[in-house]
């Protein structure tokens, strides 16, 4: 026992794990273009990490720009930013101490929590018992395997019934590094099952109707953000002809494939692909929603960070035929969220209200015909963004259960 506690340690210590001690996140806000020529410039010359936007490409004037940087990078970031007039702040003084710092300290051994952020083998477990206990509202299927093997789990929240009810897909956990998202997820889960039956609201949903719950979506990622890179975003397939690996599944739907905001580079964080659909979780969340189509009335996914409420489109400028009611929904439900805690969203479409980006999984499922179709971006603006510390999991998931809720109402009301 105590030899293979060495053995494993041994194995942590060896594996290659990516540290980030001295790296800074610094805000910029270009003003002028040569402030955009600026940080283009930089990105392609050094190895940055696009926090928001995810691509140097999607830089602005007038927008904020928020960079990880390397700690051996910041001598010469900081010199040509001397050199210019562009307004900079720093948000994390340093991301390896914002990534200790994420977790709440104390002392009790880490168990399944829906106050932490789980691993994908505590989230497995908990997969499996909360369905086993509650035979009568959850039943489990497994859509596919990751390209790693992982099983890809749903969860069919919802009384039964003898014929097909009408759903709600959600999925969380797109992009690996963006924790709070699989949070919300679990959190979803038991609020819903603790609610039947007490909350009217609740009740009358998951009698009338089914909600799918896809936990993590990219498990790989996931998986590797917890051993060996805490700041992954993508898949983790790889290719013969290309040493990088993964490719960004919310660039990988059929929709405006690799048009606009999304990168044919497979070393970049937004690569779409080689194909639409070439990632295997992408395509096993697609056949699921094909599958379900005649069912499904409303697709919700979960990232972070920024505080937005999305909905169609992204892949072009173009408004949604549904576009007031879907932004009226929108504000709705934004509404909602804020009346808790104060906590302020934006609501529009993904084109205008953050920059144009296709190959999402919101447009594809609205063009597929699943006309409620809306991207969560969670907590918060920037402060700790990626990093968000586990303390705010509770008021984030509370705050958003409100506007789930409120979306959910308005679609059950207009079935
Ligand atoms: N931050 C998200 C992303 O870049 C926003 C997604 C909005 N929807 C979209 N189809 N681009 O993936
Ligand atoms: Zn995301």
């Amino acid at each position: 026992m105590k030899l293979l506690l060495v053995f494993g340690l041994v194995a942590v210590a060896l594996a290659d794990v990516t540290r980030f001690e001295g790296d800074k996140v610094l805000r910029l806000k270009p003003k002028l273009n040569e402030h955009v020529t600026f940080i283009k410039e930089l990105a392609n010359s050094i190895e940055v990490d696009m926090w928001s936007p995810e691509s140097s490409e999607q830089v602005t004037t007038d927008i904020e720009v928020d960079i990880h940087i390397p700690a051996k990078y910041l001598d010469i970031v900081y010199t040509m930013l001397g050199q210019s007039d562009m307004e900079h702040q720093i948000l994390i003084e340093d991301v390896q101490a914002a990534i200790e710092g994420q977790a709440d300290s104390g002392g009790s051994p880490r168990a399944h929590s829906y106050t932490k952020y789980n691993t994908w083998s505590d989230i497995q477990n908990w997969m499996n018992s909360i369905s086993s206990s509650n035979p009568n509202l959850i039943s489990k299927q497994v859509i596919g395997n990751t390209y790693e093997g992982r099983p890809m789990t749903v969860l069919k929240l919802g009384k039964a019934s003898s014929s097909a009810k009408p759903a709600i897909f959600m999925d969380c956990g797109i992009h690996a590094r963006e924790w709070i998202s699989p949070a919300f997820c679990q959190w979803f889960v038991k609020e819903a099952l603790s609610t039947y039956g007490s909350d009217s609201q609740m009740t009358s949903l998951l009698n009338q109707m089914d909600v799918f719950v896809l936990p993590v979506f990219n498990i790989d990622g996931y998986a590797y953000t917890h051993t060996n890179n805490r700041m992954w975003r993508k898949t983790r397939s790889s290719r013969s002809g290309s040493s990088c690996v993964g490719a960004d599944p919310n660039r990988n739907f059929d929709a405006g494939w690799c048009t606009l905001g999304a990168s044919s580079n497979p070393c970049s964080d937004t690569f779409c692909g080689y194909s639409p659909e070439s990632e295997i979780e992408v395509k096993n969340v697609a056949d699921f929603i094909r599958r379900n189509k005649s069912v499904i009335k409303a697709y919700i996914t979960m990232h972070s960070y920024s505080q937005l409420l999305l909905f169609p489109y992204s892949y072009k400028y173009g408004l949604a035929a549904d576009h007031s009611e879907l932004l009226k929904v929108a504000q709705g439900a934004s509404a909602a969220l804020q009346s808790l805690y104060g906590t302020r969203y934006t609501s529009g479409p993904g084109a205008t209200t953050i920059y144009p980006a296709a190959g999402g999984s919101d447009d594809w499922a609205y063009d597929l015909g699943v006309k409620y179709s809306y991207t969560f971006e969670l907590r918060d603006t920037g402060r700790y963004g990626f990093l968000l510390p586990e303390s705010q999991i509770k008021p984030t998931c509370e705050e958003t259960m409100l506007a789930f809720k409120y979306i959910a109402a308005y679609v059950q009301k207009n079935l």
